[in-house]
């Protein structure tokens, strides 16, 4: 199989914060054996590799002296069905959103809670894409991938990506080691949805419970989102740019003294979330713009880059939100995307 690479590749277009980087060395893969090809040629030639596949949770903020690999792969092949569930081994690169769209219109269900979510099913169990009370880990069966270190496929069970809020051993112990070459998922052809999200549990609260069925819950997900969250095609973001910080009792408790109206929501055995969106707020952050960078007007979370600033100016941005985060709750936020070179 036959890999075509470019040389001196502008980034600008292939990333949603729209920073201005370049590759070196550059390859688009429509196939799983065209990635493996792209992988061979990388170890062949000492090449350090990153993997796109649309942008939508990263910063660029310098040029790649190796290979970037691009997922372009897309399509589905269906492993089982029955009655009640389907297995399907879907590509990379297949868009998200539009995926989606295409479970619910065939009546497989479970992924409506996370419409409209940018980016390709490839990048979805590297953060373990969450929204709306619903993770994608829930969904997965076994991730495919190519091993960087020896271009071999290989694969990882449920329980083997090690699964947690934003988190996969994909970010951990085989951060930047794999290729993701497809997703087995299982979704069900039950009408059973999830609207314990208090956003979304609000939306429906003059709704008859038999009004509601996954179509309902889509539709609501994408109104919700869309009226705060800024469309990346339009002003360049890659949505939360922090994690929700995770604390114990004692810091809720020392918190609430002095801010008794900040949210709190239970994650796990004597932990709490916080949301990163109202500590940001409470800073002052929000809605601010400085030299084209800034903390979106509609969610506190979202920093955007109107002014197409270079990926050093976003991350200093973003330090100095965090800095003063720090300084008023002695909360140190956590990076949400991933930062490369
Ligand atoms: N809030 C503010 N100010 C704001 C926005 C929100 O104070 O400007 C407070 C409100 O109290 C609100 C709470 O924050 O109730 C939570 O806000 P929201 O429901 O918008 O969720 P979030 O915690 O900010 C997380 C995910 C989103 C996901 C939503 C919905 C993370 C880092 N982010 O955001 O994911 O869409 O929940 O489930 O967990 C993403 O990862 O890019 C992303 C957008």
């Amino acid at each position: 199989m036959s890999i075509t690479i470019d040389r001196d590749v502008e980034l600008t277009k292939y990333n949603a914060l729209r920073t201005e980087c370049r590759a070196a060395h550059f390859a688009r893969a429509y196939t799983a054996e065209q990635a493996r090809a792209a992988v061979r040629y990388a170890l062949d030639n000492s090449l350090s590799v990153l993997v796109l596949g649309q942008g939508t949770n990263v910063v660029l903020y310098d040029d790649w002296p190796g290979l970037v690999i691009r997922q372009r792969s897309s399509g589905w092949d269906t492993q089982s069905e029955d009655d009640e569930q389907v297995v399907l081994k879907v590509s990379a690169g297949e868009n998200w959103h539009q995926f989606v769209h295409e479970c619910l219109t065939r009546g497989f269900y479970g992924l409506e809670n996370l419409a409209l979510i940018p980016g390709t099913m490839g990048a979805a169990p590297i953060q373990n894409i969450g929204a709306y009370g619903t993770d994608f880990s829930q969904f997965v069966r076994e991730v495919g991938y190519v091993d960087l270190s020896d271009g071999h496929q290989k694969s990882l069970s449920n329980e083997e990506c090690q699964f947690s809020y934003r988190d996969s051993i994909f970010k951990k112990a085989l951060k930047d080691r794999v290729l993701i070459t497809d997703v087995t998922i299982e979704l069900t052809k039950m009408k059973v949805f999830t609207l314990e999200y208090p956003a979304l549990f609000d939306y429906f609260h003059d709704v008859e419970p038999t009004d509601i069925d996954p179509w309902a819950v889509f539709h609501a997900v994408v109104d919700i989102r869309s009226s705060k969250l800024p469309d990346p095609a339009v002003l360049p973001n890659v949505g939360s740019f922090f994690k929700n910080p995770t604390v114990n009792r004692e810091t809720v408790e020392e918190l609430l003294r002095v801010y008794a109206d900040m949210p709190v929501y239970d994650y796990g055995v004597e932990r709490f979330k916080l949301p990163a969106a109202w500590l940001i707020e409470r800073c002052g952050w929000k809605g601010k713009l400085e030299d084209g960078i800034g903390m979106h007007e509609l969610h506190a979370l979202v920093l955007t880059n109107p002014g197409g600033r270079p990926g050093t100016e976003i991350l200093e941005f973003a330090r100095r939100v965090a800095d003063s985060v720090y300084r008023k709750f002695d909360i140190a936020l956590e990076l949400e995307p991933a930062i490369y070179p």
